[in-house]
């Protein structure tokens, strides 16, 4: 590292406080690289459903449970900045972006992150960081949901549930990519920028009723976490995949659905796979994906991109961090 910086400033949750002490600003060491790690000062990072979820006391795990009873939590799981310590196969200076392992918990929202090489790649060079750290978990997951598990081909019908958000935006430009008829769910304020995008048909999740429709579909995408299989499968075609973001809420439909035709795959992204990051990158700089950036604010302003009242965004919200 050319600077020999040895605290950073972290962002801290504390759900269980009150008001503006739900989040502090804290010094911490700079982490050091492990083997096949490198250090990278973060530029901007994104705000994803989970660190939400944190930050409402929703949802958590023992570990998130023990740390902010003890020191609060670390969020962030995506990133955009520069090598300050390079590694074998990035060097200082290099402009990276990436994710972090979601089992291990947030890290991003920070000055520095320690990340493994195999979770990183160069950064789309059209991009700002600030449009890059919209990408990591929105199209990692997305390529994995819809092109891995879900196998969508050309005119294949899909249907996506939370459309809007970090994750959602970019499922939407994926399954247009490869081809498919998409049918996306959102808010009535949501439609024009979906339709923008190549939405096929819009549904309104807070009037019209999904689960009434008689509409058949080859791939459901439930990026909101908000189905289950079993619910969905008479809206499934007879080979057709369901696949959400929540697997862990739906531990029967997934069993319950090896013995059918029918199928509900289990999604989590966590693992190094920079190659898929380097085809992300080359789809950003070739403009088959387009960077949406919710909003973004000073990482000192970030309390105000949690609130939950604020639902007119579409895309990722972001935290520059200089
Ligand atoms: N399994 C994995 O590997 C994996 C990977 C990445 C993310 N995830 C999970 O995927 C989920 C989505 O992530 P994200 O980053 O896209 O979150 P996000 O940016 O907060 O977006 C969530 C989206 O879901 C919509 N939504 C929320 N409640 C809804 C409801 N009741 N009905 C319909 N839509 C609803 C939201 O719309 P409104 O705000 O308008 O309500 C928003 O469009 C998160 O829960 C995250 O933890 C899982």
């Amino acid at each position: 590292m050319s600077s020999l910086q040895s605290t950073m400033t972290v962002m801290v949750l504390y759900p269980e406080r009150e008001g503006n002490e739900r989040i502090a600003f804290e010094k911490r060491s700079v982490p050091q690289p492990e083997k096949g790690e490198v250090l990278v000062r973060v530029r901007a990072a994104g705000i994803g459903g989970q660190d939400k979820r944190i930050f409402a006391a929703e949802e958590l795990g023992w570990r998130t449970k023990r740390r902010r009873s003890e020191r609060g939590v670390i969020s962030g799981y995506e990133f955009s900045g520069i090598v300050a310590t390079g590694g074998s196969r990035f060097n200082e200076g290099d402009e990276v972006y990436g994710y972090t392992n979601f089992r291990k918990g947030g890290v991003t929202h920070a000055e520095f992150v320690c990340v493994s090489e195999r979770m990183i790649s160069y950064k789309p060079e059209r991009l700002t960081h600030v449009e890059t750290a919209t990408v990591p978990t929105g199209c990692m997951t997305s390529l994995k949901a819809l092109q891995e598990l879900a196998g969508v081909t050309e005119r294949q019908r899909v249907l996506l549930s939370g459309a809007t958000g970090g994750v959602g935006i970019y499922a939407v430009q994926i399954a247009k990519m490869l081809g498919a008829h998409v049918t996306a769910q959102g808010r009535s304020w949501h439609e024009h920028e979906l339709l923008r995008l190549g939405v096929d048909s819009f549904i309104e999740y807070t009037r019209e009723e999904v689960l009434h429709s008689d509409e058949l579909f080859d791939v459901i995408f439930d990026v909101a976490g908000i189905w289950n299989f079993d619910d969905m499968a008479p809206h499934l075609t007879s080979r057709g995949t369901f696949i959400t973001t929540h697997p862990e809420r739906d531990r029967f439909g997934i069993v319950s659905s090896y013995f059918t035709a029918k199928k509900s795959k289990y999604l989590f992204v966590a693992h190094g796979r920079s190659d898929v990051l380097e085809n992300i990158t080359a789809l950003f700089d070739s403009e088959l994906l387009e960077p949406i950036v919710g909003s973004v604010s000073p990482f000192y302003d970030a309390l105000d991109e949690f609130d939950p009242e604020d639902r007119k965004i579409v895309g990722r919200r972001v935290l520059l961090i200089e």
